[in-house]
């Protein structure tokens, strides 16, 4: 049959697609769905087909994978909208990368900006939900016996953050078919707002750049600034892969290239895209582009509900709700467990922290701590959950983070007198308690151009207007509100000791420029739930382990939702390195595991 272009077509010939394709339609019709998205386009004389293709009965996967095509076909890619969209903020051009249309944009539903999950500023959306509610109440799993929807893999990841993206890559790349978890609309979870950079020792980057470094020294500033509660022997591994998880990663197309330090290392360390640009949001970016050349099975909007497992204790696999298919299982030879940790779970964060209580959270929606239910469920052995890392640097009244290399390029914090009170690159427990401890318990970090100048994600917090300015340390002082005199002095004696390369008043080891370049600029800054160290306890190949301290068989993890590697307080930088180094562990196991068990 011959169509009209969409714009064109009249009502009549909808309604007869809309007959002709059932259900979808009639329901799109009916007055109270005729208030969404798809009521809009039907009045539009713009068919269910359209959107949903020409299968009959229409059906929608879980990914939403053919919709967004339909919404690409007719409006353009995200760049292009982006390209065209106007205003200040644009939601079309974010940090978020290529993410389908669905993620903010229902059909048959309120409509909702995925950015409001972590952002303040009022944006709109046509049809937009009144509820902030990112899941529907999860319905009852059924026993998985009486599912008759059942697949198989050899591997299956659950989780789409760096962990479960490596390793689901070097499971494919070791020959494994491999399916990819996601409970969020969009991949890359905590990974994805990755900030200040990646930690590795002895690098090509830090070689070029005449740093001196080690694995010993890595491995030395790890167990110091974990208070040496951290497993010795993870952070071994942590430390001797990290510059072969550099390499890695710049294989597969990422740059690296940018060196700076962040809290409690003793070296220039941090591995960032060049000019200072923010980490996470690149790597996952080459991930998700290695995965789609690939063709790997990655599912958004398919959250594991529980794993599975045979009556030897051996897992099996998963079974999953997706979005539109409902519940479902992947039986699977290895699952391995990447679903993050749960800073954005404040019920829990306070149940192991309950001076924690109503804090802000840097982290994505997803992070619940759901794998660790998983784990536990599944007999997995959880250690150090009361370890939960406070941030220093969340701009007040927000959820942003405001990264520790913008104090490892130069900033310093100050409190409402206009005075220092700390070495801004201490370790973050130190740095977040001196915070706390200051009148109105937050601090402005105050920098001038110079920083400003090196570290490129910094343009990202005046976009979103999170910075004061002055052209000179007392123009600042007025803008912020704190004594000038004090402020200039505050400056002027932190330039001396950038001179003279030591700072008496707080031993700062590492002062990388005096604040001279106009203009001066501050944000205010206050402590908010950032990352948990605790976890699942694994083994040096990531199996996860049980209460009789024996590998549970087919069950491997990696990133966030484990415990051990980082002790009672993390480094800056060294989760991204954890992710991409037990990530590819973890695969590689899980392979391994996989090929082993289909032999007779
Ligand atoms: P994530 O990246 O969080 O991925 C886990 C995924 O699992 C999520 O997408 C989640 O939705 C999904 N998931 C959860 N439950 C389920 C389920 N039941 N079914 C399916 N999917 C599920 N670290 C550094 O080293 N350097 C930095 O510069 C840095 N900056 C940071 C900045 C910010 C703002 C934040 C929040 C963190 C930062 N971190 C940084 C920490 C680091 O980003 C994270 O710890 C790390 O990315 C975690 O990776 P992951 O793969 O373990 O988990
Ligand atoms: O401040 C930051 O850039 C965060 C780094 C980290 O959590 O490792």
């Amino acid at each position: 049959m011959h169509l009209l272009p969409f714009h064109r077509r009249p009502l009549a010939i909808s309604c007869f697609l809309g007959l002709l394709f059932g259900a979808s339609f009639a329901q799109a019709a009916t007055p109270q769905r005729h208030a969404f998205l798809a009521g809009q386009h039907a009045k539009n004389g713009i068919a269910c087909a359209e959107c949903h293709g020409k299968t009959r009965p229409v059906k929608v996967d879980d990914s939403e994978d053919g919709v967004n095509l339909s919404c690409v076909r007719c409006h353009g890619t995200l760049k292009e909208v982006g390209a065209k969209a106007q205003g200040h903020v644009n939601p079309h051009v974010s940090h978020l990368g290529d993410i389908h249309c669905t993620a903010c944009h229902s059909g048959h539903q309120g409509s909702r900006v995925y950015c409001a999950n972590c952002h303040g500023f009022e944006l709109k959306i046509p049809f937009p939900s009144t509820s902030l509610a990112t899941a529907q109440a999860a319905p009852k799993p059924p026993r998985p016996e009486a599912l008759r929807q059942r697949e198989r893999a050899d591997v299956v990841v659950i989780g789409s953050g760096a962990a479960g993206m490596v390793a689901a890559l070097t499971a494919h790349d070791a020959g494994a078919k491999v399916v990819v978890l996601e409970k969020q609309p969009i991949t890359g979870g905590n990974s994805m707002l990755a900030a200040g950079g990646m930690n590795a020792a002895a690098t090509r980057f830090q070689a070029k750049k005449g740093i001196q470094d080690s694995v010993e020294l890595m491995v030395k500033d790890t167990l110091t600034g974990g208070k040496n509660l951290n497993e010795p022997a993870l952070v071994k591994i942590l430390a001797e892969q990290s510059a072969a998880s550099v390499d890695y990663l710049t294989e597969l197309g990422a740059d690296l290239s940018d060196v700076g330090r962040m809290g409690g290392a003793s070296v220039d360390r941090t591995h960032r895209p060049q000019g200072g640009k923010a980490v996470g949001a690149h790597i996952v970016d080459v991930l998700r582009a290695n995965a789609a050349k690939r063709k790997l099975d990655v599912r958004v909007n398919s959250r594991a509900v529980r794993l599975l497992e045979n009556r030897q204790g051996r897992i099996t696999g998963v079974l999953v709700q997706g979005r539109h298919r409902g519940f479902y299982r992947i039986d699977a030879k290895a699952v391995v467990l990447a679903a993050g940790g749960f800073s954005a779970n404040p019920d829990r964060v306070a149940h192991y922290q309950p001076a924690f209580r109503g804090m802000t959270s840097s982290n994505q929606p997803g992070a619940t701590g759901d794998g660790l239910d998983l784990g536990a469920t599944a007999g997995g052995v959880l250690k150090d959950m009361e370890q939960i890392q406070i941030h220093p640097s969340i701009a007040a009244g927000s959820r942003i983070l405001i990264t520790e290399a913008v104090r490892g390029n130069g900033a310093i914090l100050v409190n409402r007198d206009g005075k220092r009170f700390v070495n801004e690159i201490t370790t973050r427990d130190a740095a977040s308690k001196a915070t706390l401890a200051q009148p109105g318990q937050s601090a402005f970090m105050v920098f001038d151009e110079g920083v400003r100048q090196s570290l490129k994600q910094i343009d990202g917090y005046f976009h979103l207007e999170l910075v004061k300015e002055g052209a000179t340390p007392e123009a600042l002082a007025a803008a912020i509100q704190v004594p000038p005199q004090a402020l200039k002095d505050t400056i002027e004696r932190y330039n001396q000791a950038v001179a003279a390369k030591a700072d008496a008043e707080f031993k700062r080891p590492d002062l990388p420029r005096a604040l001279a370049t106009p203009k001066f600029y501050a944000i205010e800054v206050k402590p908010g739930v950032h990352y948990t160290m605790g976890g699942l306890k694994i083994s040096p190949r990531t199996e996860v382990m049980a209460k009789d301290g024996q590998p549970i068989p087919g069950f491997f993890a990696a990133g966030e939702v484990t415990g051990g590697v980082h002790g009672a307080n993390r480094l800056g930088g060294n989760s991204i390195s954890e992710t991409i180094t037990f990530g590819r562990i973890a695969g590689a196991e899980a392979a391994a595991a996989a090929r082993a068990s289909a032999k007779p």
